[in-house]
């Protein structure tokens, strides 16, 4: 599949997806600052990276895309929260993200904190809910992503890198910490596309789904590291340069540049292999490329 291919599937998707949730808040009640703050950090732009690997997940293995369009909506509102909490002074301490002043600068510590936990809520919401599968199947799909993003996951690795700040990990621990932090969730927004398609989590064709998003989300963390060190901050819309100032642990702690592309470029061919053998994995194949070369 060609770059510009790419670039309008991608598109494609995030529109679709955009829509949804549009339509999703304009049915919700105002209540304080909290959906002008939520919808703030949702529609600030962003990649949707999740989104589209939900939706191109089903895809590939015949879902319809109804079925999908729940969970990838989920995944985004979930991917807004962890940024906007991520971002608080108390975490990382940021001020800009996805080319706008950060939540909390806006709306202010109190009603940031809150507008990720309602996005958290509203997301969960959101899958339990997803009537163009069986109850089984989104009840399934609600407890796989509460797991990716718990302490099992996000979370997790959230708490592996506040406490690892000023403290060197081994590169154990840091792979460990990337695939809690990252690449759970990740792997949770492949996984929710196939379960969509009416793929079980027993069915080895699964294992082969979890084989490309875990690959693909430890990369992503990498090259997130990356553009950290070398990134531009316009391209970006965050500010670079603040893992070191923090002193995190990254890729960088145990890797030159080249040799964490490297890296990053192998995890990649490992994503690939794992789902090249179905007859439409073009686009995930592409996708995985580009996210491995991207510049933000
Ligand atoms: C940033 O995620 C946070 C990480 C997990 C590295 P993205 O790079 O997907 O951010 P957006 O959604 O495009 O803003
Ligand atoms: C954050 O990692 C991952 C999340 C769970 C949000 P980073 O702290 O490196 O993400 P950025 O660089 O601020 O987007
Ligand atoms: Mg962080
Ligand atoms: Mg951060
Ligand atoms: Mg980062």
């Amino acid at each position: 599949m060609t770059e510009e291919a790419l670039q309008l599937l991608l598109h494609r998707d995030a529109t679709v997806v955009e829509h949804a949730l549009q339509k999703f808040y304009e049915e919700q009640e105002p209540i304080g600052q909290l959906l002008a703050a939520e919808q703030y950090s949702l529609f600030a732009g962003g990649k949707r990276i999740r989104p589209v690997l939900v939706m191109e997940f089903c895809k590939l293995f015949g879902g319809r895309e109804e079925a999908a369009i729940p969970f990838a909506c989920a995944v985004e509102m979930l991917h807004t929260c962890s940024l906007i909490h991520d971002d608080l002074p108390c975490m990382d301490d940021d001020d800009l993200r996805r080319g706008k002043p950060t939540n909390h600068k806006v709306f202010g510590e109190a009603v940031a904190v809150l507008a990720g936990d309602s996005l958290l809520a509203g997301a969960f919401e959101m899958t339990a809910t997803n009537t163009e599968v069986t109850p089984e199947i989104a009840a399934i799909a609600t407890a796989y992503l509460a797991n990716s993003v718990g302490r099992a996951g996000m979370v997790g690795g959230q708490i592996m890198d506040i406490e690892g700040e000023h403290r060197r990990l081994s590169l154990d621990e840091l792979i460990k910490l990337h695939s809690l932090k990252t690449g759970a969730f990740i792997c949770a927004s492949c996984v929710l596309g196939a379960l969509a398609a009416g793929v079980s989590l027993q069915d080895p064709a699964m294992q082969k789904v979890v084989t490309y998003a875990e690959n693909i989300g430890l990369a992503f963390q990498i090259v997130d590291d990356l553009l950290d060190a070398i990134g531009d901050e316009a391209t970006l819309g965050k500010r670079v340069g603040v893992d070191t100032a923090h002193e995190k642990n990254t890729f960088l702690c145990f890797y030159s540049v080249e040799e964490a592309k490297r890296y990053a470029d192998r995890l990649t061919e490992e994503a690939i292999c794992a789902i090249s053998d179905y007859p439409d994995s073009e686009a995930l194949i592409a996708l995985a490329s580009w996210l491995a070369g991207r510049n933000h």
